[in-house]
């Protein structure tokens, strides 16, 4: 088996190929089924036609029997191994084993790690870094953890009376361990004193002194939705053509995705919308982008409402739509580090934050700020591969947060949370539109209405509330 891609790597990209995305925890079911499953029973199934496989249906076929004489590999490898696209996989998760390795390196807990297999002949404390393939707890409330590398992997054990039991650990997340090995039985195991994860590093932040050049961060306008907070859009406007207060020195304008409502998003959405046509819809917003003043460049990134593909990294706009669009106004994809005047602002539309919030115990939408800090505590804008965030198996995985933000900017979940961490300033966004019907079932109110600004040459963040 090939370590950093494994039984999960092959189902996930199974599914893959044919267009499925797999609920984490029907994938648990599937690599636990210990007589064997016969994969392809799953894709014949009809409630796989909205392209999501759930827990409960693996457990339905499970219970039917379908496939339970074949051997689990027998049935999927030969069929996978001659898909270009297993390469894609590989590739990706070595991108990000690479990627986030590079960084831990330069922690000074991790110096001196060495891989997996090398660790497995010492005797004593070792360091090593590797890629979370399980996560367990033992009936005694001991951890464990699966760990991989290029070569070879390892299981962790966290103590339950030491606090690295306590310690997050997310399946995908790349994280360094310093422990010391033992030599039982079995295959070596290593006893974990200290989890480290990459993490932004401490820095001194000082205040420049220079003029102030603000950057201003809205999110989740959803133009074309009967819910969509015209007023409210129109007041912030005037407000920047004003240049009164902040709005002198405001030189960026960020709108981090969901910037139409788009259509076909979720069952019965034509009944929410005003505007029903999607290019009208961005036709209406190109028309109150067109207020804003030529010498503030207006950046525009897609979200999971927008035209382009559902899956990230997600593409700039066409150019059909480009086009309608001012001079001033520029498109990024999702996600994207954006320098400005030597500062990184990070800007990421926030589809992880679902899967966030089930993984973080305790963490709900209205602390979504908790959830921005682990991403950044694990340098990876979507650390748990699959789940509610559907990601494309590029050779190059783009979530990894390389450069250290000076600003980091989402959206998304419509709350609006605001916060620093080890000097990275964060939002999560606020919306453009009222309370839907969706988010009232769900008992959530939005926090609608408020503009973020930050200053590029200071720590200073100025919020502005237009809700009328
Ligand atoms: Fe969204």
């Amino acid at each position: 088996m090939d370590p950093l891609y494994g039984d999960r790597g092959r189902i996930l990209e199974y599914f893959h190929s044919h267009g499925i995305l797999v609920d984490p925890k029907a994938l648990d079911r599937i690599l636990k089924a210990s007589t064997g499953l016969l994969v392809e029973d799953l894709l014949s199934e009809s409630v796989l036609s909205n392209g999501y496989l759930s827990e409960s249906e693996v457990i339905s076929v499970l219970r039917n029997g379908s496939g339970v004489t074949h051997p689990r590999y027998e049935v999927y490898a030969p069929d996978i191994r001659v898909r270009s696209s297993v390469d894609d996989f590989r590739n990706y998760f070595l991108s990000r084993y690479n990627k986030l390795k590079k960084i831990l390196s330069l922690s000074s807990s991790m110096r001196g790690s060495i891989p997996i297999r090398a660790a497995k002949r010492v005797q004593g404390e070792v360091k090593i870094v590797g890629m979370v393939s399980d996560v367990s707890t033992t009936m005694n409330g001991h951890k464990k953890v699966v760990l991989e590398d290029h070569e070879d992997q390892i299981t962790a054990i966290m103590m339950k009376d030491k606090g690295t039991a306590k310690e997050l650990i997310l399946n995908d997340e790349v994280i360094g361990v310093v422990g010391s090995i033992s030599h039982g039985k079995g295959d070596p195991v290593i006893f974990a004193n200290e989890i480290i994860h990459p993490d932004i590093p401490n820095r001194f932040i000082d205040d420049s002194g220079r003029e102030p050049s603000y950057v201003a961060s809205l999110s989740d306008i959803h133009v074309g939705s009967k819910t969509f907070r015209k007023q409210d859009f129109m007041k912030m406007i005037n407000w920047i053509k004003s240049t009164r207060e902040e709005a002198e020195n405001l030189k960026y304008l960020i709108l981090s995705g969901d910037v139409v409502d788009g259509i076909g998003v979720y069952p019965g959405q034509e009944d929410d919308l005003e505007v029903l046509n999607p290019l009208e819809q961005y036709l209406k917003l190109a028309e109150y982008i067109s207020e804003v003043p030529e010498d503030v460049t207006v950046f525009l990134m897609p979200g999971n409402h927008d035209i382009v593909r559902l899956a990230e990294p997600q593409p700039v706009f066409p150019e059909k739509i480009r086009k309608e669009f001012p001079s001033n106004t520029v498109l990024l994809p999702n996600p994207y580090n954006l320098v400005l005047e030597e500062r990184n602002v990070l800007v990421y539309h926030g589809m992880s934050l679902n899967d966030m919030v089930e993984l973080i115990p305790g963490m709900n939408f209205d602390t979504i700020g908790g959830a921005l800090e682990e991403l950044l505590k694990r340098r990876h804008l979507a650390p748990r591969y699959g789940g509610k965030t559907p990601l494309i198996p590029s050779s190059e995985d783009f979530h990894v947060i390389e450069k250290v933000p000076d600003i980091f900017i989402t959206g998304h979940v419509h709350s609006h949370a605001l916060g620093n961490y080890k000097g990275v300033r964060y939002v999560n966004s606020s919306t453009w539109q009222s309370q839907t019907e969706y988010q009232k079932m769900m008992n959530f109110s939005p926090k609608p209405s408020i503009m973020t600004l930050f200053d590029l040459h200071s720590r200073s963040v100025i919020t502005k509330n237009f809700e009328s």
